[in-house]
């Protein structure tokens, strides 16, 4: 099986930067109408230019997804200017590198609000429409969901809901049309790792290009995958954590104590 993205209708959220704006062109080269969404409208307005260059309707919204109350009317309003959502890509989040000793509620209340609580919301208020529309949902996770990184507990613990909720609606919609696909990127060089009030990102393997995980993307959606992992290796360090997860906790305590007698900065 295979799905044509020619004509189809992608909603890609946090697509002024980084994953969202590569994806967003992707899409758009693939034939698709993009809508772009995301806070900085300066940002916006450069990729969508770059997406109408192949996709000439498509268009952009400047939106802060972390008011939850205003997403049913945001919904309404994208899918009226779009003639309708056929592809939700989850995509908008945001990093905090801080070990739970100075983490306060407020700040995992606003992780959780922003990278779980509001594509959870869009994807309720959208997902009529794209059942009946036999549409696509895409969330990108994080390979934070499934390691247990150091100094990530509030960053991570909103990427294994996020991860929770996709398998559990591929589940739900078993006799729908409808296809979820979740993506765990590693580290991709983006501004995530720029923004300020985190520790530094502890850069255990090289951070790869944005255009590293848009062909998986891309091939995930068009082949009909479930998930894909960037760079594809990562699978089997899930696997070895499921084996004995103490003893993988251990071995990454082991890790970051070896990184702070070198001075190496891992948090
Ligand atoms: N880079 C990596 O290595 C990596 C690894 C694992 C997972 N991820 C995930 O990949 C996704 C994209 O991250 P990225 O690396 O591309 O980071 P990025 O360059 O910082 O992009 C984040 C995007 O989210 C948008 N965003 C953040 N808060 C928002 C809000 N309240 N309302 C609307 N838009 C918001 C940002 O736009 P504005 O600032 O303009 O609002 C931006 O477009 C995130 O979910 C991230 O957790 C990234």
């Amino acid at each position: 099986m295979t799905y044509d993205l020619k004509g189809k209708n992608v909603l890609v959220t946090g697509a002024s930067a980084g994953i969202g704006a590569a994806l967003a062109e992707a899409f758009a080269a693939r034939g698709a109408t993009v809508g772009i969404c995301a806070r900085r409208a300066d940002r916006l307005a450069d990729v969508l230019a770059r997406c109408r260059a192949h996709a000439p309707e498509s268009r952009s919204w400047t939106v802060d997804l972390a008011d939850l109350g205003a997403l049913p009317a945001f919904a309404r309003q994208v899918s009226d200017e779009m003639g309708g959502v056929d592809v939700l890509v989850n995509n908008a989040g945001i990093p905090k590198r801080k070990p739970v000793q100075v983490l306060t509620p407020e700040i995992v209340d606003q992780l959780m609000e922003i990278n779980y609580q509001s594509p959870v919301h869009l994807t309720l208020a959208l997902l009529p429409e794209i059942t009946e529309r036999e549409g696509r949902i895409v969330f990108v996770s994080s390979v934070a969901a499934r390691l247990s990184p150091p100094a990530e507990a509030a960053y991570a613990a909103t990427k294994a809901a996020i991860s929770a909720w996709a398998e559990c609606m591929k589940v739900d919609l078993r006799d729908t049309a409808v296809r979820i696909h979740v993506v765990y990127p590693g580290i991709i060089d983006t501004e995530l790792f720029t923004l300020p009030d985190n520790d530094p990102a502890p850069m255990a393997i090289e951070a790869l290009p944005v255009e590293a995980l848009v062909g998986p993307v891309l091939d995930l959606v068009e082949q009909e995958g479930f998930e894909v992992s960037v760079p594809d290796w990562f699978p089997d360090v899930y696997a070895g954590k499921y084996r004995d997860v103490e003893a993988f906790l251990e071995g990454t305590i082991a890790y970051v104590r070896t990184q702070e007698a070198e001075g190496t900065g891992v948090t």
